[in-house]
């Protein structure tokens, strides 16, 4: 009785979209990188053969399809002295062909001695980004190293050449075959933060399934992802992307600005205190000068303070965490919306009217992801 009464008078908190996990939906081009020098054994290459084509077993659409673009490409190079493609990533039209012919493709452990892990990644490279006009240009990128060893120094020196294809925005994933320190470390270090495994964990699938995933959630350009912390970029993200603007605006024209920046574009939410400083953060990256002053989604609207959203769509109402300025809100007539204004080093609420009050404000939308195709043209 009484845990009815508390779960019903309790305000829920509001939780930020999640990145979708559907991997179903899964909308990528990625790229497997394979060591087949003589480092690797053949059960080894049994273990890779079986990783790869379970990571995609869970549904996820190979190919391409006209009518749906949640579709992902897998490319399959080896490499032990130089590197091999042993399929570009055209060649699977469907999740039976690739089940069909992976193993194949592989193939197994080659007598070379040599294994420089920089022709596998230039090879890679030459895959995803060979094709200037793609029509899948904004799809993300990803390659997934598996290797026993790590060799070469100089142009060889996998090292520079991953940090390159790094910045070009293409996440790379390694799975050691070795406990070797001297090959986990080279591998760490040509790895994505967060993204280098070890074979034999329990937990490599679902690894990579997670980073695939966490790939596949981004923003469009010019909008920045919500993590869990704004420093750092590798954190956990949120499936919502922010974007400050150094114009000055009313509240009300602010909105309908974020409304028409993008399909369903609203003012930026803060259901949390790490959503809040997270903004803000972002708002002073941005060079948003003092004091601080910059609307957000917060407006008052029948009777009770509520978030905005797209157009049409069910307005949470403010609840759980608030974050008001001392003496705020004043007692507000059904005009008012809400900025963060500067206190101390920070900045908390204050309500304003919706009409005549400019400052910068804070835009929010959807990350694209597995629940959320972004079309190329969304991307300019
Ligand atoms: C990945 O690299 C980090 C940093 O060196 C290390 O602490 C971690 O153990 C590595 N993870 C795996 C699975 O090897
Ligand atoms: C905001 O920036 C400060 C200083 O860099 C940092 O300590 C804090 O963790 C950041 N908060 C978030 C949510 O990003
Ligand atoms: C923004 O407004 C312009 C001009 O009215 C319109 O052509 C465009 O489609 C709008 N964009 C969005 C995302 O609503
Ligand atoms: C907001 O609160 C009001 C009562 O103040 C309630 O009637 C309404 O259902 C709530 N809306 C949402 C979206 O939770």
């Amino acid at each position: 009785m009484l845990l009815f009464f508390l779960f019903a008078f309790s305000n829920a908190a509001l939780v930020d979209r999640q990145c979708g996990s559907n991997l179903q939906n899964l909308w990528l081009d990625v790229v497997a990188v394979i060591d087949n020098s003589d480092a690797m054994t053949q059960s080894s290459m049994q273990s890779v053969i079986a990783t790869v084509a379970t990571v995609f077993e869970y549904g996820t659409v190979i190919g391409t399809d006209p009518n749906n673009p949640k579709t992902t490409r897998v490319g399959i190079v080896t490499y032990n002295s130089q590197a091999t493609v042993k399929a570009d990533l055209d060649k699977y039209r469907s999740i039976d062909d690739f089940a069909d012919n992976v193993a194949n493709d592989i193939g197994i452990v080659s007598s070379s001695g040599e294994s420089y892990l920089a022709t596998g990644l230039e090879a890679a490279e030459e895959l995803l980004f060979s094709n200037e006009e793609d029509p899948r240009g904004h799809y993300r990128k990803v390659i997934i190293v598996f290797a026993a060893d790590f060799g070469g120094t100089g142009q060889l020196n996998p090292v520079p050449i991953a940090e390159r294809i790094q910045t070009s925005g293409v996440t790379i994933i390694t799975v050691s075959y070795t406990q070797d320190p001297y090959v986990l470390e080279g591998l760490q270090k040509v790895a994505s933060p967060h993204n280098n495994f070890t074979s034999g964990g329990q937990d490599l699938i679902s690894n990579i399934q997670n980073s695939l995933l966490q790939s596949n959630c981004f923003c469009r350009s010019y909008w920045r992802q919500y993590r869990l912390s704004y420093p750092d970029y590798w954190t956990p993200k949120f499936g919502v992307c922010l974007q400050p603007f150094s114009q000055p605006a009313t509240w009300k024209t602010a909105q309908l600005f974020c409304r028409n920046q993008t399909k369903n574009g609203y003012l930026a939410n803060e259901y949390t205190q790490n959503k809040h400083d997270f903004i803000f953060n972002m708002t002073q990256n941005a060079g948003f000068p003092q004091p601080f002053n910059y609307h957000i989604g917060l407006f008052f609207n029948a009777n009770k303070w509520v978030w905005d959203q797209p157009e049409g769509w069910t307005q949470p109402n403010v609840s759980d965490f608030m974050y008001w300025s001392p003496g705020y809100p004043t007692s507000s007539g059904s005009n008012s919306g809400g900025v963060n204004y500067q206190m101390g080093g920070g900045v908390a609420w204050r309500n304003i009217p919706l009409y005549t009050y400019p400052a910068y404000f804070v835009c929010e939308v959807a990350s694209c992801d597995t629940d959320n195709y972004c079309e190329i043209t969304d991307f300019f």
